[in-house]
Order: structure tokens, then sequence, then C-alpha cells
């Protein structure tokens, strides 16, 4: 099958397209490595350095003509669509409805969404399910909700085909360790290099963490579905962020500090998604177990810092 992978220079997107080139796929990826980087995107597959909105998008359709478009480039960081909102929307909503276009021009036939947790807002139960409201609680949460109607709109319309799927945190290999990324990157690459490790609040509030190839085995899976739909992608666990550095040192072997600060304003307290909906229609389910995934996390890490050390001393 021909598919593009709209982000596919980044860390979720990457690992996809390894595990679809496996698979004997012909794979395109558009990406503007505003995060991604050149280092994860596969020689097999055809790169296009395009941004999203760029008028030469359609010249990538009509040339590569793809069957399937996963589509999971966005502006990801919270605090950044807070500063910046209007580029948030630039790329999260214009930037998809960019993509529809085409998809509706070239016949696609479906669209696999990566869309958030962050579209929930504060959970009003202790385990969110799909019918949960939507009530985000920052721009990046509405950007990327404002694209899931764009998407069931076009549908409607025009009979793309769609998966929508609303990831809990998603963590592995290639996640970015700098900045407001993923807290699992962040604390790995800080108990690689001994360093002391700092929580706001005191660690108590839990997350539903997936390992990114069981995000991997959900698009796959989606690209096979005939029905369309929403469907929460998770483990249907949560974990305390104590109970993640005690499982993380004991992977990595060591001994972390952790330092305590206060709470920060809109952090959400706990956080579980419902992930039955996916089980049955998709005909996926997590395999990963957290342990498992922290051990190619943090050796991941501690590959990359040797490498950072040695082109630094280079
Ligand atoms: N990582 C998580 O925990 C998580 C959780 C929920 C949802 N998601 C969603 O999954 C998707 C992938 O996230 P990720 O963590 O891999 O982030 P990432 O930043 O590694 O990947 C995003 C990719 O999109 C590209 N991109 C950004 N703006 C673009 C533009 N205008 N044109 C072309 N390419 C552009 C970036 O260069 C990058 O390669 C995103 O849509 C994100 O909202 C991620």
């Amino acid at each position: 099958m021909r598919i593009l992978v709209m982000g596919g220079a980044g860390f979720i997107g990457s690992n996809i397209v390894d595990q679809l080139l496996l698979e004997n796929h012909e794979v395109g990826i558009v990406d503007n490595l505003l995060t991604g980087k050149k280092e994860n995107i596969n020689s097999k597959a055809i790169f296009f350095d395009m941004d999203l909105n760029s008028p030469m998008l359609e010249r990538v359709f009509e040339t590569f003509s793809p069957e399937v478009v996963l589509h999971l480039a966005a502006q990801v960081n919270v605090a950044k669509s807070i500063r910046d909102p209007l580029l948030d929307q630039e790329i999260n909503i214009r930037g998809t409805v960019s993509v529809l276009e085409k998809c509706k021009k070239y016949n696609v036939r479906k669209i696999i969404y990566s869309s958030s947790a962050a579209v929930y807002g504060i959970p009003k139960n202790e385990i969110i399910d799909e019918d949960h409201p939507t009530d985000p609680i920052s721009f990046y949460g509405i950007s990327k909700l404002v694209p899931e109607y764009y998407i069931r709109t076009y549908s409607k319309l025009y009979g793309l085909q769609y998966s929508i799927l609303r990831y809990s945190n998603v963590f592995g290999p290639r996640q970015d360790h700098m900045g407001e990324a993923g807290v699992i990157s962040i604390f790995a690459n800080q108990i690689i290099n001994n360093k002391e490790i700092t929580i706001f609040g005191n660690g108590e509030q839990t997350r539903d963490f997936i390992y990114v190839q069981d995000v991997v085995n959900a698009n796959i899976s989606a690209i096979h579905s005939e029905v369309d739909g929403i469907y929460n992608i998770s483990t249907n666990c949560s974990i305390t962020l104590n109970d993640l550095v005690r499982k993380m040192d004991i992977q990595s072997g060591k001994s972390t500090e952790i330092r305590y600060e206060d709470e920060r304003m809109g952090d959400i307290q706990h956080s579980c998604l419902d992930n039955r909906a996916a089980i049955k229609a998709l005909g996926w389910k997590p395999v990963y177990s957290i342990e498992y995934g922290l051990k190619e996390t943090i050796n991941y890490h501690a590959e990359s810092s040797i490498t950072e050390k040695n082109q630094t001393k280079g």
C-alpha cells in the first residue's frame, strides 16, 4: 500500500515509518523538521522536506498518490501553544485542513489522525472513555480537537474514511529530552547522566504511559480497520511519578535523587484513558510492559549520550 506519513521525522511518526517499511509498504514522509530530525528518517522512505501549508503539498499528493495518510505532524508543545496560539492553530488546525483538502482532491481512501488526551481537559471520572466531555484547558488541546471535527465533516461530505486515535502519554526511543518533552525521556536522560530529577508536586500524581511500539501497532491496525471511529490509545493502567522513578532506577541500576518542587498551575493530577473501544473495534491491544519500555528508552538515552559526548570531544 502507498502510505504518506505527515510528521514522519518525529518521535512517533518515525517509529511508525520503520514498521510500515518492514511490512513492505511504500512510504512517503512529509515533514518540515520543526522538531523532527534528519537522523530519524528511514532511507527507504521518500522524504518531502515540506510544510503542511506549503502550496507544493499538492504536488506530493499528485505524484505519490497515497491510499492512506497518517497525520502526526503538529506543534506538540503545550507551553508553546499558550505563548503562541496563532502558530499552534496555523500548524495544527490550518495544516490539517490543508492535508484534508488534498485527501479530497486526490481520492485518499483513509486518514488516521494522531489526537491526544489533551482534548478531554480535566478528568471528571477516574477513567476517561471516548464519551467523556471534551473541554480542553490549553490552546494545544483545542488545536488537537478542532481537526477531529474537520475530519468527521470531510468524511460525511466526501466519504473519506478515518480513525482518530487519542493517545495518552507516549514514551520510547527518539522522544526528545529537551524542554517540555515527555517526562520519561527527560528523566531517562537525567538518570543516565547521574543528575537529580525534579518532580513538581509530591510525585503521587498518576499518568497512563504507553510504549511507542504499542502506538505504532494501533496505527497499523487502524489502517486495516473498515469502520470509522475515535479511540483512546492507552494502557488503561496508571502509575505515580514516584513509582515510575523507582522502576527506572531498577532498569538502570541507579539510585536517583528526587527534588520536589511546587505543583505547576494547570497540571492534571490523575490521567488514565479507557482503551476498551480500541481493543474491540481495532483488534489491537497494548502488549509491552512498562518495564520493557523503560529499559529500551534508558538504553536509547545511554547510547545517545555517548554519541553526544564523542561529538563534543571530536
Ligand atoms: N508524544 C506524546 O506523548 C503524544 C501524546 C498525544 C498525542 N500526540 C500526538 O502525536 C503526534 C506526534 O507527536 P510526537 O510526540 O511524535 O511529536 P514530534 O514533535 O516528535 O513530531 C511531530 C512532527 O511534526 C513535524 N511538523 C511540525 N510542524 C510541521 C509542519 N508545519 N509541516 C510539516 N511537518 C511538521 C515535526 O517536524 C515533527 O517531525 C502529534 O500530532 C501529537 O499531537 C503525541
